[in-house]
């Protein structure tokens, strides 16, 4: 069975569904790691009001019993606190009263979903599109991310991520052991190692943030431990890298994905991209660099897997941009509301969780069973025959 997982739930609802499929029995969940990961995702500088009401915690309702999966779809729902003020608004039950009072919305934003979908789905009421495509819906993807990420943990897969970006203002190049990495970036605001370029990111997002303007940036994900041969060379849906690249691009407000080098690979020669192939006893074949971010043919190759996404600013800007009303097609300029002004810390711990579940649906499949005692049993037979090799 291939992992999956679906979610339900907008962003002023009740609450976030998700159901996840395929997980092994006997995956031993830890709680509060799960929770720390939900909070870590609304934390950073640069981020509105809403995020101090929430303190997002997920609550699993099946699937996991005495702390272990048993094999059963597991079910999480993660609450909306703000719900009590929008109970009457996002009522399941028909309401009347007048526009004001559904908080009925006619302005799309741009940069937002709002228009296409109103169009597609033939709504005219716009908070319909909206309350589904706010990124709200990634604190349920996060928790998903949380448990394979747990999974992976399991097998010594581990994951951290970096902000490369904020605007105008790039951080340092550091090659610092993971571990290393992600303490130091947990301590700061803007999910950067270095201290200086951190209050630098600090003060360009407060002047972003007075000039009624948004800020995007590049978020990095590093994901160590991982076997070579997870994906697939033998079909385009299969290569993992590709795979790994919808994830970033379905993050909201992401407009690209690179994987080790990236898209700087089209400005060097082949001898400055390529990692050439080594081996000894020690570490059997490894790679002298890993420009390539961990893949060839669509699999690992066993070195670290690097991934980067961007950004774009966020759509919601105090400085308001033009617009057309949709019950009078005619222009206005959308009123000032209450938004972040850089969400690109945040954003990066969604990246995270979006890679860790690509990374942990292949390593499902390649090492598959319906336990993690079965799991490691496929695992350590591969292990031996590639020692073997
Ligand atoms: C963590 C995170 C937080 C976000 N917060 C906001 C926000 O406060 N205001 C806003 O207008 N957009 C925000 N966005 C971006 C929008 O959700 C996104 O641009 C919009 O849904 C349209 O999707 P698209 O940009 O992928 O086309 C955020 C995105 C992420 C990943």
């Amino acid at each position: 069975m291939s992992l999956r997982y679906l979610t339900a739930g907008e962003t002023h609802g009740p609450q976030l569904t998700a159901i996840i499929e395929g997980l092994p029995s006997n995956l031993t969940l830890d709680f509060e790691e799960l929770n720390f990961q939900l909070h870590r995702r609304q934390k950073g500088y640069g981020r509105g009001r809403r995020m101090q009401i929430e303190k997002d915690t997920a609550n699993i309702v099946g699937g996991v019993r005495h702390g272990k999966t048993t094999g059963a779809p597991v079910a999480l729902v993660v609450e909306n606190n703000d719900w009590k003020h929008w109970t009457k608004i996002m009522n399941i039950e028909p309401m009347e009263g007048t526009d004001e009072e559904k908080r009925r919305v006619h302005r799309p934003r741009p940069g937002h979903a709002d228009l296409n979908g109103g169009l597609k789905y033939n709504l005219k009421d716009l908070r319909n599109v909206l309350e589904r495509s706010s990124a709200r819906e990634t604190a349920a993807r996060v928790a998903c991310g949380a448990i394979a990420r747990q999974l992976l943990a399991e097998f010594g897969i581990k994951v951290g991520g970096q902000v490369i970006r904020i605007g105008e203002i790039e951080a340092p190049a550091n090659d610092l052991p993971l571990n290393e990495l992600i303490r130091l970036t947990e301590e700061s605001s803007v999910r950067v190692v270095d201290q200086e370029t951190e209050k630098k990111m600090e003060a360009y997002i407060d002047q972003i943030k007075a000039e009624g303007d948004s800020i995007g940036g590049i978020v990095e994900c590093i994901i160590e431990g991982v076997p070579v041969g997870l994906g697939s060379h033998v079909q385009y849906d299969r290569k993992l890298d590709g795979r790994i690249a919808q994830a970033v691009m379905s993050i909201n407000a992401f407009k690209g994905c690179e994987i080790g080098i990236g898209f700087e690979a089209g400005k060097i020669r082949g001898s400055q991209v390529h990692d050439e192939i080594l081996y000894n006893e020690e570490q059997g074949y490894h790679r002298a660099t890993n420009r390539l971010g961990g893949f060839e043919g669509g699999m690992t190759n066993g070195m670290p897997i690097v991934v980067r996404g961007v950004m774009k600013p966020i759509p919601t800007l105090y400085k308001p941009l033009a617009s057309v009303d949709i019950d009078t097609k005619e222009p206005f300029t959308a009123q000032v509301e209450r938004s972040d002004s850089c969400a690109v810390p945040a954003a990066s711990v969604v990246m995270e969780h979006v890679v860790a579940w690509e990374v942990a649906r292949a390593f499902l499949e390649k090492f598959g069973g319906d336990s993690i005692e079965e799991i490691r049993a496929n695992l350590n037979n591969y292990l031996a025959q590639l020692e073997s090799y």
